[in-house]
C-alpha cells in the first residue's frame, strides 16, 4: 500500500521546486475521474478546487497555513485505507481521488455534526450555512448549555462571544501566523478547549494590536465588530468603495461600506498588493472617526486676533507667502503629510529646495 504522505512522495514534490520557489514541471493526476493537471507542490485541496470541484473547509483559510484539524476536507485515494485531509496532503502524480464517496459522505457529516454540538440554532452565520448545506446535516437548533457562557471583554472595538465559537482555531493562527502578536491562544476551560488569554487577562494586557484579523477570519458570529453609535442612523444596505487608507506611507487597500454618503464600516482588502487582507488598528477601526468629525479641517483658516477665520484658498496662500519673505531660506523648516500622496510630497520637497531654497524637509510617515 502506498502511503501519500510518505517522505518519498514529499521528497519528489520538494525537487520539483528550484531554490527560489520556481516550478519546474506540473503533475497529471484524477479527480472524480476528470484528469487535471496542476503544479508540483499543490496541495490537494488546492488541485481540487482547481479542477473545479467544491469540498467542504473549516480550518483551512487562504490566509494561514494549513493544518488539518476540522477534517471535513477529507477524501478518498486509492490504494489508502485512510480518509486523508485534503488541505495537508500534497497532490502526487498519478494519484486518483474520489471527493464524494458514500464513507467520505458520512465521515463528514460526523465530523461537523461533533462540530456543532449544542451549537445554538439562533446565529448561524453565512459561512456556516453553506457549510452546512455542503456536508448534508440538519441545521443546528442547540441551546448552547454546554458552551461558554459569558461574553468575554474585546476592548475598544469588538466583541468576543465564545458561545459560538467552534473551535476551528483560525483567530488563534492568524494572530500568531500573519499579525506576530500571540495575544490569544487555546486553553483549557470548563467546557474543554476553549479560545482565550493567558490566565484570562484584558486583551489591552497581552499584547493585542486590535487588528481585528482574529474578527475578519472568524466564520461564527462568535468575533464580531463593535456598533459604532455614531452609525446607528445609517442601517440598510451599503455600497462598497476601495480605496487606500491615508494614515500613513505603506499604502494599504481598505474597502468602505458607505451609506448616504457616511463611511459605516471599513476592512482590510485580500488583494491590496501591499497589506493582502490586513491592516492595523488605525485603518480597520480609525477612519470613519476622523472624516466625519465635525472638528475636522476641510477648509483653510486664518487667525485674525484670538480668533479662527475660515477664508478662500488664494486669500490663505497670499497670506502664506507674504509670512514667508519675512524668513531666510536657513530659518525655514518644511514638514510634509503622509496623508499626502507620493506626488504631493514630491513637489513640496521640491518647492522646498527650489523655491524656498531650503534642505530641511521632514515627513511624518512614522504617524
Ligand atoms: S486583534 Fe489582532 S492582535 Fe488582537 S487577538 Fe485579534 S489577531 Fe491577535
Ligand atoms: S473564535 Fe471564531 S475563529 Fe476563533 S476558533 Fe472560535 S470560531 Fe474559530
Ligand atoms: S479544511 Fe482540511 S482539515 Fe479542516
Amino acid at each position: 500500500m502506498r502511503c501519500w504522505n510518505s517522505p518519498r512522495d514529499r521528497t519528489h514534490i520538494e525537487l520539483s521546486f528550484r531554490p527560489g520557489g520556481i516550478m519546474t514541471d506540473a503533475i497529471q493526476l484524477t479527480i472524480d475521474g476528470q484528469e487535471v493537471r496542476v503544479a508540483a507542490g499543490t496541495t490537494l485541496l488546492s488541485a481540487i478546487r482547481q479542477a473545479g470541484t467544491s469540498i467542504p473547509t473549516l480550518c483551512n483559510h487562504p490566509y494561514l497555513k494549513p493544518v488539518g484539524s476540522c477534517r471535513l476536507c477529507v477524501v478518498d485515494i486509492e490504494g489508502d485505507r485512510g480518509l486523508p485531509a485534503s488541505c495537508t496532503t500534497p497532490a502526487v502524480a498519478g494519484m486518483v481521488v474520489r471527493t464524494q464517496t458514500p464513507r467520505v459522505q458520512e465521515y463528514r457529516q460526523q465530523m461537523l455534526r461533533l462540530i456543532l454540538k449544542d451549537y445554538p440554532g439562533d446565529a448561524i452565520s453565512a459561512e456556516l450555512r453553506d457549510l452546512i448545506r455542503q456536508v448534508g446535516i440538519d441545521s443546528p437548533t442547540g441551546e448552547g448549555k454546554e458552551r461558554v457562557k459569558e461574553k468575554l471583554p474585546g476592548g475598544p472595538f469588538f466583541e468576543r462571544d465564545y458561545h459560538y465559537c467552534v473551535r476551528c482555531g483560525r483567530c488563534v493562527r492568524v494572530c500568531h501566523e500573519v499579525r506576530g502578536a500571540q495575544a490569544i491562544s487555546f486553553r483549557e476551560g470548563s467546557g474543554g478547549m476553549e479560545i482565550g488569554t493567558a490566565f484570562n487577562r484584558p486583551l489591552e494586557e497581552v499584547n493585542c494590536q486590535f487588528c481585528a484579523a482574529c474578527v475578519d477570519v472568524c466564520p461564527t458570529p462568535a468575533l464580531y465588530d463593535r456598533v459604532d453609535p455614531a452609525n446607528a442612523k445609517y442601517q440598510g444596505p451599503t455600497t462598497q468603495t476601495s480605496s487606500i487608507c491615508p494614515y500613513c506611507g505603506v499604502g494599504c487597500r481598505l474597502t468602505f461600506s458607505v451609506r448616504d454618503n457616511h463611511i459605516v464600516r471599513q476592512e482590510a482588502d485580500p488583494t491590496g498588493p501591499a497589506n493582502q487582507g490586513q491592516a492595523c488598528v488605525k485603518g480597520r477601526f480609525g477612519i470613519a472617526g476622523f472624516v466625519h468629525h465635525p472638528d475636522r479641517l476641510n477648509q483653510p483658516l486664518i487667525r485674525k486676533g484670538q480668533e479662527w477665520s475660515a477664508v478662500s484658498w488664494s486669500e490663505a496662500i497670499d497670506t502664506v507667502a507674504t509670512a514667508f519673505r519675512k524668513y531666510q531660506p536657513n530659518e525655514i523648516a518644511v514638514i510634509a503629510s503622509a496623508k499626502c500622496t507620493n506626488e504631493d510630497n514630491y513637489v513640496l520637497q521640491k518647492f522646498a529646495r527650489a523655491v524656498l531654497g531650503t534642505n530641511s524637509v521632514d515627513h511624518c510617515a512614522r504617524l
